[in-house]
C-alpha cells in the first residue's frame, strides 16, 4: 500500500498565536505541508510561487477587510479549495462567501479540531468532483464534435470523389492526346525540313518562334503534370476523410498489439530509417479486441508523425505494457517538440505546421476518432520543446459489445 501524499496548505492568518494553535491543530490530526501567510500581499505572493491543495483564509487581514480578501485570492487563480475560517460570525457574510467560490466557512472558537479536519477532507472532495466532471464535460463536447465533423467529412468525401473522377481520368486523356500531337508535329518538322520551297521554311520557323510553339509543348506537359500530381493529392485528402468517418467498417477481432506494431513498422520503415533509430521496449500482453487495421492507422500516424519532427537524427521509442484491465502503449520522440499552447489544438481536423504537400492534418484527429470512439481508449500527448514528444495511449482489455 502506498502511503497518501501530505496535503498541502497555506494558511492565511494575521494573529502568531492563532496560527501557531491552528498549525499545531492540523499536523496532530493530519498530514500536512503547511506554509503560513500573515497578510494578504505575502499570500499572493506565496501562490504565486506554490499551489497549495487548499487555503485556510482569515478574512480580515492587516491590508485587506472581509470578502474583498477572498475576491482578492480568487483573482490570483488558484486552482486551490477555499476555506474562510473568520472571527466573524455572520450569516449574510458567509453565504455570500459560498457563493462567491469558498467552499466552506468556519467560525474561530466555534470549529473544533474534527470539524476543521472534515471540512478540508470535503472539500478537497468536492474540489476533486468538481474538476472530474469538467474533465468528462470537455471530453463528451470533443467526442460530439469529432462525430458530427466524421458526418460532414463523409459527405464531402462522397461528393468530391466524383468530379475528381472524370477530372484525372480526362487529364490522362488529355496526356496521351499531346504525346500523340507533339510526334505529329515532329513529323510535320521533319518532312518540312527536306521541303524545297526555302522561303515557306523559314516563315514556318519564323511564325514557331513568334508564337512560342517549342515553350507551349513544353509547358503543357507540365501543367498537366502538375494538374494530375494535384488530382493525386485530393484523392489523398478524400480518402483520408473517408478513413476519419469510418465509413468503411472492419473486422473486430482479438489480436496481438504487440504484433499490429511490428507490422506497422515494416510498412512505414522506409519513412523512419534516415531520420532515426528505433527502440523497441515490449511489454508481454494479452490480446485486445480490437480494429486492427485502425490500430495500425493510428500507429503508423504516430510513427511518421515522430520521424518528421525529428529535424537530423533521432530516436522513436515504443513501449507497450499491461496494467489490470488496459494495455498501454508509449511512442515517443526525440523530435521538435510541441509548444503549450499548439498542444491543444493537434487533435483538430486540418490542423498542421507542415508543408502542403507533406500534411493533411488529419492523422491525429482519425487517431483520436480511432481510439475514443472506436476502442473506448485514451490517447494522451506530453511534449516539451526541443526535447521531444510522447503520445501514449491506453486500451481496455474487455470492451463493451457496441463499439461500431
Ligand atoms: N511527434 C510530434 N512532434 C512534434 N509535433 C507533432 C508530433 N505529432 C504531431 N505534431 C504536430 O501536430 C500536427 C498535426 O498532426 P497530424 O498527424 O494530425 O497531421 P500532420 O502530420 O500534419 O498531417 P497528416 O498526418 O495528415 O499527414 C503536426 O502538423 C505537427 O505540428
Ligand atoms: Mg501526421
Amino acid at each position: 500500500m502506498t502511503t497518501p501524499a501530505p496535503i498541502s496548505l497555506l494558511l492565511v492568518e494575521d494573529e502568531d498565536t492563532i496560527a501557531v494553535f491552528i498549525k499545531a491543530l492540523l499536523e496532530e490530526n493530519g498530514d500536512f505541508l503547511i506554509q503560513r501567510a500573515a497578510c494578504l500581499e505575502e499570500a499572493q505572493k506565496t501562490l504565486r510561487q506554490v499551489e497549495p491543495e487548499v487555503i485556510l483564509l482569515d478574512l480580515n487581514l492587516p491590508d485587506s477587510i472581509g470578502l474583498d480578501t477572498l475576491q482578492a485570492m480568487l483573482a490570483t487563480k488558484t486552482t486551490a479549495a477555499i476555506i474562510i475560517m473568520t472571527g466573524s460570525n455572520d450569516e449574510e457574510l458567509a453565504a455570500k462567501a459560498l457563493q462567491q467560490g469558498a467552499q466552506d466557512y468556519l467560525i474561530k472558537g466555534q470549529s473544533n479540531n474534527m470539524l476543521i479536519i472534515k471540512s478540508i477532507r470535503y472539500a478537497l472532495e468536492r474540489k476533486q468532483f468538481h474538476h472530474q466532471l469538467l474533465l468528462s464535460q470537455s471530453q463528451m463536447l470533443q467526442s460530439e464534435k469529432m462525430a458530427s465533423i466524421g458526418q460532414l467529412a463523409a459527405g464531402v468525401a462522397h461528393e468530391i470523389n466524383n468530379p475528381m473522377g472524370f477530372i484525372t481520368s480526362n487529364l490522362h486523356t488529355l496526356q496521351r492526346y499531346l504525346d500523340r500531337l507533339t510526334d505529329f508535329m515532329a513529323l510535320q518538322a521533319s518532312a518540312l525540313a527536306t521541303h524545297p520551297d526555302q522561303k515557306l521554311q523559314t516563315e514556318i520557323a519564323g511564325q514557331r518562334k513568334r508564337m512560342q510553339i517549342d515553350h507551349i509543348k513544353e509547358d503543357l506537359q507540365d501543367l498537366i503534370n502538375e494538374s494530375l500530381s494535384g488530382g493525386q493529392r485530393v484523392s489523398e485528402i478524400v480518402q483520408g476523410l473517408r478513413s476519419f468517418s469510418r465509413t468503411d467498417q472492419q473486422q473486430h477481432e482479438k489480436a496481438s498489439i504487440n504484433d499490429i506494431i511490428s507490422d506497422t513498422i515494416k510498412i512505414v520503415w522506409n519513412e523512419l530509417k534516415y531520420k532515426a533509430t528505433l527502440a523497441e521496449d515490449f511489454g508481454d500482453l494479452p490480446l485486445v479486441p480490437c480494429f486492427p487495421h485502425q490500430l495500425g492507422q493510428v500507429i503508423m500516424n504516430l510513427l511518421v508523425n515522430g520521424a518528421q519532427a525529428i529535424d537530423q537524427q533521432g530516436e522513436i521509442t515504443i513501449r507497450t505494457s499491461h496494467q489490470d484491465d488496459r494495455v498501454t502503449i508509449a511512442i515517443s520522440d526525440t523530435g521538435s517538440g510541441i509548444a503549450p499552447d499548439k498542444l491543444t489544438k493537434i487533435f483538430d481536423p486540418f490542423y498542421t505546421t507542415k508543408k502542403i504537400d507533406k500534411g493533411t492534418g488529419l492523422g491525429l484527429s482519425i487517431a483520436y476518432d480511432i481510439i475514443t470512439n472506436k476502442h473506448q481508449g485514451t490517447i494522451d500527448v506530453q511534449s516539451e520543446v526541443g526535447m521531444g514528444t510522447t503520445f501514449t495511449i491506453t486500451l481496455p482489455i474487455l470492451q463493451e459489445e457496441d463499439n461500431d
